[in-house]
């Protein structure tokens, strides 16, 4: 192996191409013309969750109807008391003018007749506050993202590279005067998946933006790449985590048995006033709120999971007979013929839903900098913890977040990158010892079962018992892995899985750790009887 030729160094080292990552990569090439940036990313550039993202961004845009107190208020009333409200204050703030630099970017946003921007409404906001290209606006935003980069000199993208681990070990020989528990961050190790060979990038920042790991359960509507790694490299590096107990189910996926990921059917529609119907064609959210199909997501999620366990169904329906047909097919295009395609006309059919895992509240800790707590290493996006959602998300505050953080980071870094040195002496990857030819489906078995212990015993409805199972299953399988991963060729599918088990054991250990209900994370055993 040519050492040279797989070591590379770049002032930015950006993991991750969803709307955090590439926000920031814009801001710091601009900003500091003659560094150099490297953005990563496992698979193309467009795949990330930000490209599926169908509702929007939500903001304060029409201060005559809308307040950012009132904002605030419903991003606190979601997070279950556990939001930080002086980062939901700085956040929802500062999001107009992230906004209308996207706007400035290219992004297209969805105009009325009169040429104001169409806001809409989704469930836990008292307004309609949520800025989108129709039902299509994460993959507006990512074209918009991406043609701008290709704009950059100084930005190098390289696709289907896929992050390993942080580079931080060798430090403390390096630095002994430095404190013992202060960790630095020199990089990251590579899997160059077009060739298959590990390259070594070294860098003075490092940016974390992996988005989320939805694919530790069955249903997801995160798509494949999502599969905890930023979480997982954090945890191995000793970066603080937590709050990943709380995971987001969104409550109206589309019910097609056999797709992989769940097709998403927007919370904008139940805004636009779709109704849920039971398999009766009851409709039941009086029930178990006064918001009704506007409660925010846990709950109505969670309405969903007790008629469907009442019923004994494998789904609910969403009802949009009578919405103005035009106007719906108008804002939600890909949503109509998606279901058109499924033989469902929506002018006479229900749609039939059931909640699937959509998102992660919690994850790396950052400051309001966007920095974690391993020196020059900084987050943004779903991967983090940030203290936005607190124990749920409301909804369309998650792109948001990514843009508000990517440009804290970037400021943070236009204080003090010209103070960090560019690391020396970097190890090189070491991969003597592997066996080749390890049997790949060995890989897909322990995936499936990783899916399979996560939506069984860690999903919307927790016990005692269900993590204790999923606790003990998840070790076995970690040793497995862990077997394999020290003996045998890297590959992507090892990586992952690798991931995948240490991300799923870190959800159940910290929701072991929780004594209390709230916001998404429910613990049957917890309730006061
Ligand atoms: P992502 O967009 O997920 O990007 C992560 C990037 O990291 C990807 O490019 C990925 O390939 C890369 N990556 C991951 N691991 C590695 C690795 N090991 N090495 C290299 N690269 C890696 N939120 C809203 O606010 N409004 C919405 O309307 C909305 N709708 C949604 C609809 C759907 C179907 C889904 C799934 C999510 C939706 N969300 C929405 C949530 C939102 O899209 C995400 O939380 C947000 O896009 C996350 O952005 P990000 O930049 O943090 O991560
Ligand atoms: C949706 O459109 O329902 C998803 C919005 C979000 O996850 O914020």
């Amino acid at each position: 192996m040519n050492a040279d030729k797989n070591v590379h160094h770049t002032d930015f080292l950006i993991i991750g191409s969803g709307i955090a990552g590439l926000s920031f990569a814009l801001k710091v090439a601009e900003y500091f013309k003659d560094s150099s940036v490297t953005i990563i990313t496992k698979d193309n550039k467009k795949e990330s969750n930000t490209s599926y993202a169908q509702g929007g961004i939500a903001t304060v845009w029409n201060k005559s109807v809308d307040s950012f107190k009132q904002h605030i208020e419903d991003t606190l009333i979601a997070g279950g008391g556990l939001c930080d409200e002086s980062v939901v204050n700085l956040v929802i703030e500062e999001a107009p003018d992230r906004l209308q630099e996207l706007i400035d970017w290219g992004v297209q946003f969805d105009k009325k007749e009169d040429g104001s921007y169409a806001l809409g409404r989704e469930g836990g906001h008292t307004q309609h506050r949520i800025l989108h290209h129709k039902d299509m606006t994460g993959a507006e935003i990512k074209r918009a993202l991406i043609h701008q980069i290709e704009q950059k000199k100084n930005v190098q993208f390289l696709d289907f590279h896929f992050a390993i681990d942080l580079i931080t070990e060798h430090q403390a020989k390096q630095q002994q005067t430095q404190r013992k528990e202060e960790i630095t961050c020199f990089g990251a190790y590579v899997l160059d998946l077009k060739n298959n060979q590990v390259q070594t990038f070294s860098s003075k920042v490092t940016l974390l933006a992996t988005g989320g790991n939805g694919q530790v359960y069955n249903t997801t509507t995160n798509p494949s790449i999502a599969t905890g790694d930023g979480l997982a490299i954090a945890y191995r590096a000793k970066a603080e985590i937590s709050e990943v107990e709380f995971i987001q189910f969104h409550p109206t996926a589309l019910y097609n048995p056999g797709e992989y990921p769940a097709f998403l059917i927007s919370e904008a529609v139940r805004g636009e006033g779709a109704i849920l119907r039971n398999n009766r064609g009851e409709r039941f959210m009086k029930q178990y709120d006064p918001r009704e199909e506007l409660a925010s997501r846990d709950i109505v999620a969670r309405a969903i999971d007790t008629e469907l366990k009442k019923s004994g169904a494998p789904h609910v329906y969403l009802d949009c007979t009578h919405l103005d047909y035009e106007r719906f097919t108008a804002h939600f295009p890909n949503i109509t013929e998606k279901c058109l395609g499924l033989g469902i006309d929506l002018r006479k059919d229900y749609i039939p839903v059931s909640p699937a895992q959509h998102y992660s509240c919690g994850g790396v800790n950052v400051n309001k900098k966007g920095k974690t707590s391993v020196k020059n290493l900084y987050a943004c996006g779903e991967v983090t913890r940030s203290g936005l959602h607190g124990a749920n998300r409301l909804a369309s505050n998650s792109l948001l977040e990514g843009i508000v953080f990517a440009d804290r980071a970037f400021k943070n870094l236009r204080k003090r990158f010209h103070k960090i040195e560019a690391p020396v002496r970097i190890p090189s990857w070491n991969d003597s010892g592997v066996v080749k030819n390890m049997e790949q489906i060995l890989i897909t078995h322990d995936r499936h079962e990783v899916k399979t212990i996560m939506s069984n015993y860690v999903g919307i409805v927790r016990s005692n018992e269900r993590l204790l199972r999923a606790e003990r299953k998840l070790r076995v399988l970690y040793e497995d892995n862990k077997r394999l991963y020290d003996h045998s060729e890297l590959s992507l599918g090892l990586c992952e899985l690798r991931n995948l088990i240490t991300t799923a054991y870190l959800i159940t250990q910290f929701s072991k750790k929780r004594t209390e209900n709230c916001g998404g994370f429910f613990n049957a055993d917890l309730v006061d009887l």
